[in-house]
């Protein structure tokens, strides 16, 4: 019998590898653009790094993490998330010493045992950013500020919810008010609700049951219960982005499945992937630096699941939005071939994505290639072409057609070609 892969884990095939490429790309161009280092972390910690981080009472923690003990009897868990890792290895090195304010970036897979489907995989992968060492509230805005450039850069459509957790102060306050709520509800939620209105009430906000979210319409809110700092705090989040011209909604109810939390938290979400809205989350975790027995310092981060850009980005494609090569050549005879050798590579030097049929089929069947390429431009050199000294260069989106010469120069021609049909995809 032939051995697959595991339940939940992918190859990553060649036609989808570019898909990758182009998300990790532009995410390095603008996590550099702000100001953001990267650091690569292990892929294997200690369990209690993510106990002690994303909380006991969590779902990761209590049924999906990948924990196993060593040839010594060590308990190791592979990493669920990137936070907790980028953390411990921040508090080890002492990088605080370096910067006051940190910001750091790792990129790679994560791996949870969740039920697997679309845009849910056992493991994944993310971009996760970090900032450690301010609790300015604009801060929290500019990170928000860069996920939503990386999204509109890729051209994905998303919104954006936020919403303030208050903190140790504020929070303990709102937390007995929903118990509360919750007592009053015994016996009338779904056995999860009923189970962590003791373990973990705040995560009852989050549940997907229909009969549950019909109960909690009348459910206290968070926001009604912040400090005046917190308020404040969140003030100036929602007054900065607006300033940035970034659109957001407000949702009391997003609580986030990571203990560590505390005033803003943020989704990006989706409404084209089924039950896997969240393309990226984030928020503050004041505490955690000091929880994992680093120094006193703030902290703010957020994290994207690529798995899930990918899918966006593939139905965009399917959609007949985004091509993905810029130019075929159609080159029809063994004298056009001849010709259109050097000039592919000439272009491929001076920076298109191009592409041809080498086989020199007819004119019908390298059209359809170039559909199948989606490339935005197609170049065609035939027989009559070739005496006229000339190429019809085809816009594969409007259908605009004109006639170019061939090169006299084959560089500079290229350079041009490329400068022009850059441009005009833009
Ligand atoms: P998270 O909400 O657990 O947060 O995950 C962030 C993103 O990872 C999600 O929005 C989703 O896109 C993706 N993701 C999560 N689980 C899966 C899965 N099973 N399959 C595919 N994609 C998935 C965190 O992990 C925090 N560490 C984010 C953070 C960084 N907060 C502060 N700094």
């Amino acid at each position: 019998m032939n051995i697959k892969a595991l339940k939940g884990f992918k190859d990553i095939l060649p036609d989808e590898v570019g898909f990758w490429q182009l998300i990790e790309g532009t995410a390095r161009d603008i996590f550099h653009r702000f100001g953001f280092a990267e650091i690569k972390v292990p892929i294997l910690e200690k369990t209690e790094l993510f106990a002690r981080s994303i909380g006991e009472a969590t779902d990761i923690v209590e049924k999906e993490m990948y924990t196993f003990a060593d040839r010594n009897g060590k308990s190791l868990t592979m990493r669920p998330e990137g936070t907790a890792a980028v953390l411990r290895a921040f508090i080890e090195h002492n990088l605080q010493a370096k910067q006051p304010v940190q910001k750091l970036y790792t990129v790679g897979p994560m791996f949870r045992h969740e039920r697997p489907q679309k845009g849910r995989l056992r493991q994944f992968h993310q971009l996760s950013c970090e900032v450690l060492g301010s609790d300015r509230p604009r801060l929290d805005a500019e990170v928000i500020a860069m996920a939503w450039l990386l999204i509109n850069e890729l051209g994905i459509k998303v919104s954006l919810e936020i919403n303030s957790l208050g903190c140790p102060d504020c929070r303990p306050l709102f937390k007995d008010t929903l118990v509360e709520f919750l007592h009053q509800r015994a016996g009338k939620l779904c056995d999860d609700c009923e189970r962590r209105r003791h373990t973990n009430p705040l995560r009852v906000l989050d549940c997907k049951n229909a009969h549950c979210q019909e109960q909690y319409v009348a459910a206290p809110s968070i926001l009604d219960h912040l400090c005046s700092g917190c308020e404040e705090h969140f003030g100036t989040v929602k007054e900065s982005l607006t300033q940035l011209e970034i659109p957001y909604q407000i949702n009391s109810f997003m609580v986030r499945g990571l203990d560590y939390y505390n005033r803003t938290t943020f989704e990006l979400i989706t409404d084209a992937l089924g039950a896997q809205s969240a393309v990226g989350a984030g928020g503050r975790y004041d505490g955690l630096v000091e929880q994992l027995g680093g120094p006193k310092l703030p902290g703010i981060g957020f994290a994207m699941g690529m798995e899930r850009l990918v899918l966006l980005l593939q139905q965009q494609e399917e959609q007949g939005n985004t091509p993905s090569s810029d130019l075929f050549i159609a080159a029809l005879g063994e004298e056009a071939q001849k010709l259109a050798f050097p000039i592919l590579h000439g272009l491929r030097k001076t920076g298109l994505r191009a592409g041809m049929d080498v086989e020199g089929r007819s004119l019908k069947s390298q059209m359809k290639q170039a559909g199948r390429a989606n490339a935005a431009f197609t170049l065609i050199i035939g027989e009559e072409e070739l005496s006229n000294k000339v190429a019809i260069l085809r816009n594969m989106g409007n259908r605009e057609q004109e006639e170019i010469s061939l090169p006299v120069d084959l560089l500079q021609w290229c350079t041009e070609l490329t400068a022009k049909i850059t441009t005009n995809q833009c």
